[in-house]
């Protein structure tokens, strides 16, 4: 019997740079994670290849090469990463969640183009799908797919995960298409959710507008039993704590030390998104250099943003704003052998970014709003006795579990300012206490914990409706 997982993209990159097509696997969180997972289902994902074509010849050939690896592509047009990914899902839903609600855009082609994408979906599933299989479907971009599922096979076992935070009723109920997006997510069996406050969020939504309640943490649907549940993705915590003893990481982090030089690092590492708060980082930062000369010279911010959704006019503008940011610090306080803002606009490899957690003596991390935030905890899990300082906004999700860092608002560019005095001279000791703590967490919840733990509860919930449908 299989596990599909569903998900926007597949967790393989498919480029084309001379005519022929390159394959390679991405090491994103969910796709390290569920590739650990022990199940004794065979594990099949579904999803976009990340790349458009039109030819049937293209076609058949990506799919021959990732039905090897037990990939199946899902291909989009461009009219639908347009309207579905760039519009609905990334114009509409993501602000929405993200309480960026004057980002928020309403048309009838972007809500059209969501739906026919997620019939694309379902269509894909019940081709492959078998009595006994297990769907597991990712994230905001495929809320209407349980829905879609559950109605062409009621019997299937479906869980929901939903990557992103679920916002207030006060936020969700803005939305023109909010009866139909729940109603499609209490197609599955089993719905869960990094926090306990967005799993509350959701439950209020139901309630409130579709008039329907739970009992707990669960809610009778057509004879049948929806479940609910908070459960906070981790990291492949191993990967990261061990990672200072590979020979090739050892190489880079003393690369990275020599370009720092003896200044003291203050890192972050985002998706280029307007939810990350960026430009409150930046303004923080100025801050501290307005206020304290003495560190001139003295201290370095790297800045790794990751290009991300730039055809969508709001992230266009963010980076326009990020680079004038930029520039306005780096032209006032820069001097002949000190940049303050050391500033990439790409990704780097694995070991390369695993360095510079491990060599950072800061992590700054200051979302407006962040689902969970996994570059707070892999920084944190790097550390192997030696030293390092979070700075962590309280609205990531990853703030539940990491109490130890240093917390703040970010919109309070004062407070930001302070945490980065406090981390630049909080005693070694407290460092190493304050990491030992968080690891401990870390070092259980790992997303090898977090899969299983769904697809145990998923499994259960699954069982008890199968017990009810033959009562
Ligand atoms: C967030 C979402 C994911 C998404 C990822 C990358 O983490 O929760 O669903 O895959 O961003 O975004 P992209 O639009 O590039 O797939």
């Amino acid at each position: 019997m299989k596990l599909y997982i569903i998900a926007n993209r597949l967790p393989v990159k498919v480029a084309n740079p001379d005519g022929t097509f390159v394959f390679s696997r991405s090491e994103g969180g969910l796709a390290t994670g569920l590739d650990s997972l022990q199940t004794s289902y065979e594990k099949h994902w579904i999803g976009w290849p990340g790349i458009c074509t039109n030819k049937e010849k293209d076609k058949v050939e990506i799919n021959t090469k990732l039905e090897e690896m037990n990939f199946h592509p899902v291909f989009l047009s461009d009219a639908n990463i347009k309207n579905y990914y760039e519009g609905y899902s990334n114009s509409t839903i993501w602000p929405l969640c993200h309480y960026f609600f004057a980002y928020t855009l309403y048309k009838y082609c972007f809500w059209q183009s969501y739906q026919e994408v997620n019939q694309l979906f379902c269509d894909e599933i019940c081709r492959l799908v078998r009595p006994g299989d297990k769907v597991w479907i990712q994230d905001y971009q495929l809320m209407l797919l349980p829905g879609m599922l559950r109605k062409k096979y009621p019997d299937l076992c479906i869980g929901y995960f939903h990557h992103i935070p679920f916002p207030s009723y006060e936020l969700f109920r803005i939305l023109p298409e909010r009866a139909e997006i729940l109603k499609g997510l209490l197609g599955a069996d089993f719905i869960a959710f990094h926090t306990h406050d967005y799993m509350r969020h959701f439950i209020s939504a139901v309630e409130r507008v579709l008039h329907i309640d739970f009992k707990l943490d669960e809610v009778q649907i057509d004879n049948r039993t929806v479940r609910v549940d908070a459960l906070p993705m981790g990291i492949n915590y191993e990967l990261y704590h061990k990672a200072s003893y590979k020979p090739e990481i050892k190489q880079a982090i003393d690369r990275t030390r020599k370009l720092f030089g003896n200044h003291k690092l203050i890192l972050s590492v985002d998706r280029l998104d307007y939810s990350k708060g960026i430009l409150h980082r930046l303004h923080g930062f100025a801050t501290f250099l307005e206020h304290h000369p003495e560190y001139h010279n003295k201290v370095t911010l790297a800045m790794v943003i990751v290009p991300s959704r730039d055809h969508v006019g709001s992230y266009a503008e963010l980076k326009t704003k990020i680079d004038e940011e930029i520039g306005s610090i780096n032209g006032r306080y820069s001097t002949i052998d000190w940049t303050p803002v050391c500033y990439f606009y790409h990704g780097f490899s694995l070991e390369e970014l695993t360095a510079m957690y491990y060599v950072a003596d800061i992590a700054l991390v200051t979302p407006l709003r962040d689902g969970m935030n996994l570059v707070a905890k892999e920084y944190v899990a790097t550390k192997y006795e030696n030293t390092g300082v979070l700075i962590l906004s309280e609205m990531a999700g990853a703030i539940v579990e990491l109490t130890d860092a240093i917390q703040i608002n970010p919109n309070d560019t004062e407070q930001i300012e302070n945490a980065i005095c406090q981390a630049l001279e909080m005693p070694e000791k407290e460092q190493k206490e304050r990491l030992k703590r968080m690891q401990a967490i870390l070092s259980v919840q790992t997303v090898n914990k977090w899969a299983t733990d769904f697809v145990n509860e998923m499994n259960t919930i699954c069982a008890k409706n199968e017990w009810l449908r033959k009562k």
